[in-house]
């Protein structure tokens, strides 16, 4: 058991990352309280279920394959399955038991002539969109892989009909617009080639409720942009590009160097923020704030001439040398600070303010008031519990009071609280927060289910039979899929 520097009584986060190679298919049948009533529907979970192929670890925790967990609220009961993402880098490293891929930080075994002009696979580990009809596993360096969401089988790498070509990638958080319900997403790109090389740009996409992508378009950049997610208001888009850049990617093209080798943080760079008219996809105003990095975001909303955007900031990129080396007991997961930015539309003025002290990350709140002013925020943080550095709680944040915390016994690890809707009608924080638990002492993971009106208020939990490696991002659905099979990879 991997344990607290100098304290052998208290497991890490670290073990939390072995592999769970087994795919599972159960009703969960150990339950500590009472399942809610009013809870119905589906809670998705994506994230690397493997850091290692045999003996050989990634280089990276984003290499890590991707692994869906389905829990199933239906009728009284909860159904555990989780199942791999089906992609050429999971069947053939399965197969051979190697590392066969480039990732994001890892390189395969045999030097430059193994790696020289090699494309970094996608893992399809990150996120999911439910949209259109079609559950996607995403991750922004590719495009999506459609899911069967009951059996969870792999139906194909995912296009929208052509949509988006083979080199288009597609970011791991797109946002489904409330009024319109479209879904709208970007990726990074090239618009064409110049005397100084590729011309950088932000693609963009939109797509209607019955999963047609009908709107595309480009928006020039001066550099390739390291930019994970954006917010999301009625009208407007809101991208943060920050102080984290890519440095010189000749070496990652040779083969010499990974695209996390290259990634810094350079403090001298300030942020710039782009806000853009979501019907039209084009620029509206530009701002320049003090250098950080945004890399996930809240709500958004607009109130007057504001445009006022929820997100967690990060003024250096030092955790990215933990994620190279999960395994290793002294490595710090660092999260972000909340913070609001408000950008004036009409003056160009913006300002920001630190909304909590905790260190957090992971903002997730009630879904019908996406893009309008909410009151309730929800955030993965780290507490100072005495362990190690990963989450190991849950904020909730009321803009219309204060923050309310709630601390994990030492030895336990969290997740992203995902907030599920109450099937009654209430306010905007009558539902629950799905929380997945690393029970370090036992090396098993548990379903926690909270009372979003009062997150210390922890109302059941189920306890799975095995460990799931710690994940990123999930989502509710108040669907009970049908968990017959459907054949993988058939055409799509
Ligand atoms: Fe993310």
């Amino acid at each position: 058991m991997n344990a607290i520097p100098g304290d052998n009584q208290i497991p890490t986060c670290h073990r939390g990352l072995e592999n769970l190679d087994e795919e599972h298919d159960y009703w969960i049948d150990e339950v500590d309280g009472d399942l809610p009533k009013d809870l119905q529907g589906t809670f998705f979970r994506n994230g690397p279920g493997r850091q290692r192929i045999g003996e050989m670890p990634y280089g990276h925790w984003f290499d890590g394959d991707g692994m869906i967990c389905a829990f199933t609220f239906d009728s009284g009961r909860v159904h555990f399955k989780n199942r791999y993402v089906r992609t050429p880098k999971y069947l053939a490293e399965t197969a051979q038991q190697a590392i066969c891929y480039r990732g994001f930080g890892t390189q395969i075994p045999g030097g430059l002539r193994k790696n020289l002009l090699k494309m970094p696979a996608n893992p399809a580990n990150t996120s999911l969109i439910h949209h259109g009809g079609h559950l996607l596993a995403l991750n922004e360096g590719g495009r999506p892989w459609a899911v069967d969401p009951g059996s969870l089988n792999t139906l194909g790498e995912f296009s929208y009909d052509g949509g988006l070509t083979p080199g288009q990638v597609f970011s791991a958080h797109g946002k489904i617009h409330n009024r319109t319900g479209d879904y709208i997403n970007f990726g990074a790109g090239v618009s064409g080639f110049g005397l100084k090389g590729p011309k950088p740009c932000l693609n963009l996409y939109r797509i209607n409720p019955k999963g047609s992508l009908f709107q595309k378009a480009q928006l020039p950049l001066d550099s390739f942009p390291f930019c994970h997610d954006f917010a999301m208001s009625d009208r407007y888009a809101i991208f943060f590009l920050g102080s984290i850049v890519f440095g010189n990617m000749l070496p990652v093209v040779l083969g010499t160097k990974t695209i996390s080798d290259q990634v810094n943080f350079d403090p001298s760079i300030a942020m710039r923020i782009l806000v853009l008219d979501l019907e039209t996809f084009e620029l509206v105003r530009s701002f320049e704030t003090d250098p950080g990095a945004m890399i996930h975001f809240g709500n958004a909303f607009e109130a007057g001439d504001e445009v006022i955007v929820d997100g967690m900031f990060q003024d250096n990129f030092a955790a990215n040398d933990t994620l190279k080396d999960v395994f290793n007991p002294d490595g710090r997961f660092g999260g972000g600070h909340y913070y609001r930015y408000f950008l004036n539309l009409k003056t160009g003025a913006s300002r920001a303010e630190k909304v909590v002290d905790t260190e957090s990350e992971f903002p997730t709140f009630n879904p019908s008031v996406a893009g309008v002013r909410h009151r309730y925020t929800y955030t993965a943080c780290s507490i100072d519990n005495g362990a190690d550095s990963f989450f190991n709680g849950i904020a909730k944040v009321d803009f219309d009071g204060s923050a309310d915390t709630l601390a994990l016994p030492q030895g336990y690890y969290g997740s992203e609280p995902v907030f599920a809707p109450s099937t009654q009608v209430g306010g905007e924080d009558h539902g629950y927060l799905l929380e997945v638990v690393y029970n370090g002492f036992d090396h098993v993971s548990e379903l926690q289910i909270h009372r979003a009106e009062n997150i210390n208020d922890c109302v059941c939990r189920l306890r799975l039979r095995h460990h799931v490696p710690h994940q990123f991002h999930g989502l509710f659905s108040n669907t009970v899929f049908d968990r017959g099979s459907r054949s993988e990879l058939e055409a799509i």
